[in-house]
């Protein structure tokens, strides 16, 4: 938790972006696994942990923007909840805690609420992804739980989404953080790999790195040999010489803070020829983002620019044929690289998407694409310093995809499809740092960078 003023000054921001009405914040409740009672680990609403910090269940807070003050809703614990979780401190504890000095028990929100809905005063609330929730606001508002999120702000994911965009220093330390350890558990990946063992195996060492270390893994780690499925979370087959695997994984630490990275790693511990020459493509991609990453440019531009080299690099080798910048403007990239450059990230690993993708990673002065790759660009904005954001280019050969493109005769001017047939069972590439967009430029998050050249990662799986 950060201080109360950092709470305290976070509520004062978005506050000042309304003239009246009421602000309404749910926390998240424990969720049933298989049974209620055996539950997935808890995760707290990361917009409520922004503004209210408190990372326990049952949750809810109000900032009353005519009166200008805060309430947390909460259940103190009674006598079994201390027998089963031992002792806890009290909501008003809780609250003070985080700056907030009114607090009522949860069963008072839906009067309150209401009280204030007769009264002719705007609740405004986010969108919600739990059912829980959704289920809670129905009843407030009386709607369908299904029809919540039509009521959902969207002032207010504008307020919130202009604050958690632009992270602090308090952040950004927290970030490298969760950097380092996501650097930790890729390394232990790294060297542990070799063939015959299975993927599951080094998944299983490096969430333990992650868990020992933080609070639990940032998404459902991606790791696998069949990399040209991009997010992989298979992890059965038996690791062998001659194939590669793409890690993709990071770490949320007890904060809840973020990292996201993805190696593509030789399983004997050497590359071979032709993954040299695509492995070397997607690397000098990587680091051209980072190069050419800084204030006022929008990470559009630099996916595109991204796209271009991959797409020369590709032509360099005879995939890809024609003039490189009608091939670019047309989507051809798409076809081996059917995803964006990247994403935000901070306290999700693809930070606040509940939100609606298009607030996040859309402003005024970009459109989204309809092409396949750059349409799914989650972060397309001008960059700005405090801006965190994920470095992914990759190269895939998905046959299904390629066979679809090659029947309909796409962009035969510009695709080699005899060639792509030997590259059917290559498998994918993706490489991903995170990054600081910093006042003159950017810098990568965590004090180590994974080794990422052809060179160093064949030295480092050697050692
Ligand atoms: N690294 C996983 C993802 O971005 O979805």
């Amino acid at each position: 938790m950060f201080t109360k003023e950092t709470y305290i000054s976070r509520r004062k921001k978005l506050a000042a972006e309304f003239s009246d009405g009421i602000l309404l914040f749910l926390g998240n409740s424990e969720a049933g696994a298989n049974y209620s009672g055996n539950d997935y680990i808890f995760r707290q609403d990361s917009s409520f942990l922004y503004f209210f910090g408190l990372d326990c269940p049952d949750l809810a807070a109000v900032m009353d923007i005519d009166s200008g003050g805060s309430i947390i809703f909460g259940d103190d614990v009674d006598m079994d909840d201390i027998i089963w979780m031992g002792p806890q401190k009290s909501v008003a504890d809780r609250a003070a805690e985080v700056g907030v000095c009114k607090s009522y028990p949860f069963a008072r929100l839906a009067s309150f609420i209401k009280d204030a809905l007769e009264k002719g005063r705007r609740v405004h609330f986010l969108p919600q992804y739990r059912n829980h929730n959704k289920i809670l606001l129905g009843e407030m508002f009386n709607v369908s739980p299904r029809a919540v999120n039509d009521l959902a702000s969207e002032d207010l994911i504008r307020g919130v989404v202009e604050l958690r965009i632009i992270k602090e220093q308090c952040e950004i330390e927290q970030i490298d953080q969760a950097c380092d350890l996501g650097y930790a558990m890729h390394m232990t990946a790294l060297k542990l790999m070799k063939p015959g063992m299975k993927e599951q195996e080094l998944v299983g060492a490096m969430e333990g790195v992650c868990i020992s270390g933080g609070y639990m893994v940032s998404f459902p780690s991606i790791l696998s040999q069949n990399g040209e499925t991009l997010h992989n979370h298979s992890h059965h087959q038996i690791l062998t010489p001659g194939r590669m695997c793409v890690i993709d994984a990071g770490a949320e630490i007890a904060s809840h803070y973020c990292s996201d990275f993805t190696r593509t790693l030789p399983c004997s511990g050497k590359f071979t020829a032709r993954q040299k020459d695509i492995y070397t493509i997607v690397s000098c991609a990587n680091s051209y983002a980072a190069e050419i990453a800084h204030p006022g440019i929008s990470y559009k531009e630099v996916h595109l620019a991204v796209a271009r080299l991959m797409l020369q690099g590709l032509s360099n080798i005879g995939l890809v044929k024609g003039d490189v910048d009608e091939a670019l403007a047309l989507g051809v990239m798409g076809l081996f690289m059917p995803h964006g450059l990247g994403h935000n990230m901070g306290l999700d690993v693809h930070d606040m998407e509940n939100l609606g993708e298009n607030y996040v990673g859309y402003d005024a002065t970009v459109t989204r694409s309809s092409q396949l790759g750059l349409g799914s660009l989650r972060m397309a904005r001008t960059l700005k310093p405090g801006h965190v954001i994920t470095d992914e280019p990759g190269i895939y050969f998905i046959p299904a995809l390629i066979e679809q493109w090659k029947g309909e005769g796409k962009f035969k001017e510009f695709i080699n499809y005899e060639a792509l047939e030997a590259y059917y069972d290559f498998g994918g590439i993706r490489l991903e740092d995170d990054l600081l967009i910093t006042a003159d430029g950017c810098r990568r998050l965590g004090a180590k960078r994974l080794p990422i050249t052809v060179e160093d990662v064949e030295k480092e799986m050697a050692e």
